[in-house]
């Protein structure tokens, strides 16, 4: 009798049990879903968010290259510098080279331009262009590839003696 009375008590009780559980876990669910659901909406607007930061680096991108375009003739020659391997063979401060087969062009030209009676620039060109012209002493003749005066466009010249003799 008590097991009789007992066990309609239990179903009862798990039936409600269950019926609660539903109750809970459907709504649960669904409010679950909307969240999640929200959230994706929430993410999109956190990418959109983003998007809007990405957009302030724009303006700061945007007022970079007026900096670099003020900067440019130096920011040409550097990378004239870069793609024609002087690097290599010249240690140079902005260029952020170490080579040592050829001087220091940190420091250098401005002494050697005033031996070989020429002017910074001048003496930079010609170096560039033709290197045997004046042999920086303590350095070997014919190591300097000649050939920059006709690989290299004028403009591309220009940039470099630009980027060497600006500092
Ligand atoms: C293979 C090595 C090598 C490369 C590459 C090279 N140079 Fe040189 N450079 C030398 C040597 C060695 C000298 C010193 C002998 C001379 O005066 O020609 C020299 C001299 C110079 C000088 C004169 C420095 C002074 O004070 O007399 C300048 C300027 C110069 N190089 C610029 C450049 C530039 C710009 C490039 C790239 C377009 C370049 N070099 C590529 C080896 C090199």
């Amino acid at each position: 009798m008590a097991r009789t009375k007992r066990n309609p008590l239990i179903t009862t009780g798990e039936i409600m049990l269950w019926v609660l559980f539903f109750a809970l876990l459907v709504p649960a669910g669904v409010v679950g879903w909307a969240i999640g659901h929200y959230t994706g909406h929430n993410t999109v607007t956190v990418t959109a968010g983003a998007a809007t930061t990405t957009a302030t680096p724009t303006t700061t991108a945007a007022a970079a290259p007026t900096t670099t375009a003020a900067a440019s003739p130096t920011a040409a020659g550097k990378t004239v510098f870069a793609a024609n391997g002087c690097g290599s063979c010249h240690t140079f401060k902005p260029a952020g080279s170490t080579g040592k087969i050829g001087p220091d062009l940190d420091t250098r030209p401005a002494q050697d331009a005033p031996k070989a009676k020429m002017p910074l620039a001048a003496f930079v060109l010609e170096s560039i262009v033709k290197p045997n012209a004046y042999i920086a002493p303590g350095y070997q003749k014919g190591l300097m590839p000649t050939t920059f005066g006709t690989s290299l466009t004028k403009a591309q010249l220009d940039a470099l003696v630009t980027f060497i003799t600006a500092k």
